[in-house]
């Protein structure tokens, strides 16, 4: 490994460090904007959490396993007789598949846009030649090398928490990426957290054939989505066998002849579980190890965020964050609309994120999505609402489907009948919440969705008869 870093001889435009959904979309549109750009990524394969151990193998997963409980448990009632045989490394295979072509599609759209990628650890090493923000320093195969940039895009990401006193061995407790490749199928799986990783990777271990008992904290599941709906996930998911303890946790965690034992604390007393597996899903943390931020006079706050103003740039000119790393949602497509946004107002232009308009999905089946205000958040602002909601139940093609749960939701302003906010359980609700997510950015009124011609049948029809419900008139209930 060579000692003097090899240097550029022309400054990028910009260096994003990280090539997550945040950075590699970020890139693409300054390369657009016509910047020369670089990214740089500790890992050989681009795409970050979300591309390699996060948004796709996850989808990926349940919906294979989707498709196994389908045929075990729900093309009976259709006529269809059949017996499914779990081929489970076939199914991983198909999953690392998926990730590949998506990965590799990030790296066609580098070439494409002529953005350079360095493979190594990005360290933001200042000062930089005068009038630049830093040098970034990479380490990696090729030993250390050194781009001059006009401006440095942080775009690190996060890495899963851990619990104190439980620690990750990768086979028996594991996080999200293990538990993304479990060699086989827990006969007993334990999640702490019913939060989306909890759900989501729960269901997929229960629908492949797992006993599974999720300990959440607080006293409900997805405490950051709307109650009821949320209320209702939980009833649904017991019935397909998922167990809950609430105000519950793990204290701690110890391998034992193969097996983990748990210390449950659960109402004041603790007592001990025993599980094949333990997924520990109780959030994640901002990532900036070895990044060099902080000594670059990069502000951090207390729980490690990258600290940014309203134009993502951070308190060192020329250095700017977005995604996972700064505060808000985690979420992949925040992550990318903050990496357009950044780039756009280093371009000049003027762009606005409408971060009241921006989704939340969790993957389970029935889906659970949510946009905007709940009741209980407009009551808390003091603002008068009227609700429309109407259920699958009373939807043509939902029960063409056979998809009796659930409903729409929408929660509008009583005064003006602006739509504040949707809140969805049902069949494809991730699909159905982008007609309210939109109707919300364009500032429409839940009258405008009432009157929208929806095609019949569909499942948006339930979207047009929740809004007609605001006004009180719903055709099919
Ligand atoms: P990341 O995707 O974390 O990318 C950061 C990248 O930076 C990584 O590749 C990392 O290696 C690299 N990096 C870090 N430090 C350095 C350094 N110093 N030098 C070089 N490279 C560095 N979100 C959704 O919206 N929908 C979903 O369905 C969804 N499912 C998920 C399922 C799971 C199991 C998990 C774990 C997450 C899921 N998420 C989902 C969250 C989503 O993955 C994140 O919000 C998103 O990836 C954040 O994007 P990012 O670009 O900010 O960071
Ligand atoms: P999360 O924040 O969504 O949920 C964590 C859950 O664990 C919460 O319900 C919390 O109350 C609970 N918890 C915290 N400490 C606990 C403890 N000691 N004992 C028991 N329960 C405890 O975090 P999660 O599920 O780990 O996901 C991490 C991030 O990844 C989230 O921000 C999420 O947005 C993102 N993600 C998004 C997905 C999606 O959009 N579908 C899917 C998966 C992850």
């Amino acid at each position: 490994m060579s000692e003097v870093p090899a240097m550029t001889d022309t400054p990028f435009d910009l260096v994003v460090i990280g090539s997550g959904p945040g950075g590699y979309v970020a890139a693409i549109r300054a390369a657009q904007l016509g910047m020369s750009t670089a990214v740089v990524e500790k890992y050989a394969v681009p795409g970050g959490t979300c591309l390699n151990v996060g948004c796709i193998p996850s989808k990926a997963l349940l919906d294979s396993s989707e498709h196994f409980h389908q045929v075990r448990h729900g093309l009976a009632v259709h006529g269809i007789k059949a017996t499914a045989e779990l081929d489970l490394a076939t199914m991983m295979k198909r999953k690392d598949t998926v990730v590949r072509g998506l990965t590799s599609g990030v790296d066609s759209l580098f070439r494409k846009h002529k953005i350079q990628r360095f493979t190594g650890v990005g360290r933001i090493a200042a000062p930089g030649r005068a009038g630049y923000p830093g040098r970034v320093e990479v380490t990696g195969e090729k030993g250390i090398e050194s781009i001059e940039t006009r401006r440095i895009l942080i775009a690190t990401g996060s890495k899963p928490a851990a619990l104190p006193g439980i620690a990750y061995d990768g086979r028996r407790i594991v996080h999200s990426t293990d538990a993304l490749t479990l060699p086989e199928v827990p006969a007993r799986l334990i999640v702490v957290g019913a939060g989306a990783i909890g759900l989501e990777l729960g269901s997929v271990w229960l629908r492949l054939g797992s006993q599974v008992l999720v300990l959440e904290y607080m006293d409900r599941i997805v405490p950051g989505m709307d109650q009821a709906s949320g209320a209702q996930l939980k009833k649904s998911l017991e019935r397909q066998g998922m167990t809950f303890e609430l105000s519950a946790s793990a204290k701690t965690a110890r391998v034992e002849n193969d097996r983990v034992i748990v210390t449950v604390e659960s109402g004041g007393t603790t007592r001990e579980e025993t599980a094949d597996v333990l997924l520990v899903a109780v959030g994640r943390r901002p990532y900036t190890e070895g990044l060099g931020a902080a000594e670059a006079g990069v502000e951090l706050d207390a729980k490690g965020r990258v600290v940014v103003d309203e134009h993502y740039e951070t308190r060192v000119p020329g250095i700017f964050a977005i995604g996972d790393v700064i505060a808000g949602p985690m979420l992949a497509h925040k992550a990318e609309e903050e990496g357009v946004a950044a780039v756009e107002t280093m371009a000049g232009q003027k762009p606005h994120l409408a971060y009241e308009c921006i989704p939340n999905v969790v993957y389970t089946w029935p889906e659970l999505a949510s946009v905007g205000l709940g009741v209980d958040e407009a009551a808390e602002r003091g603002i008068e609402v009227k609700v429309g909601s109407f259920p699958f139940m009373a939807n043509g093609r939902a029960r063409a489907m056979n998809e009796r749960e659930g409903q729409v939701t929408i929660v509008a302003d009583a005064r003006t009948d602006r739509i504040l906010g949707a809140h969805i359980l049902g069949p494809r609700a991730s699909d159905l919440i982008a007609e309210l997510a939109f109707a919300m950015e364009m500032g429409a009124s839940a009258e405008d969705v009432a009157r929208s011609v929806h095609a019949h049948p569909t499942l948006p029809e339930a979207v047009k008869e929740a809004a007609l419900a605001v006004a009180g008139r719903p055709i099919h209930i």
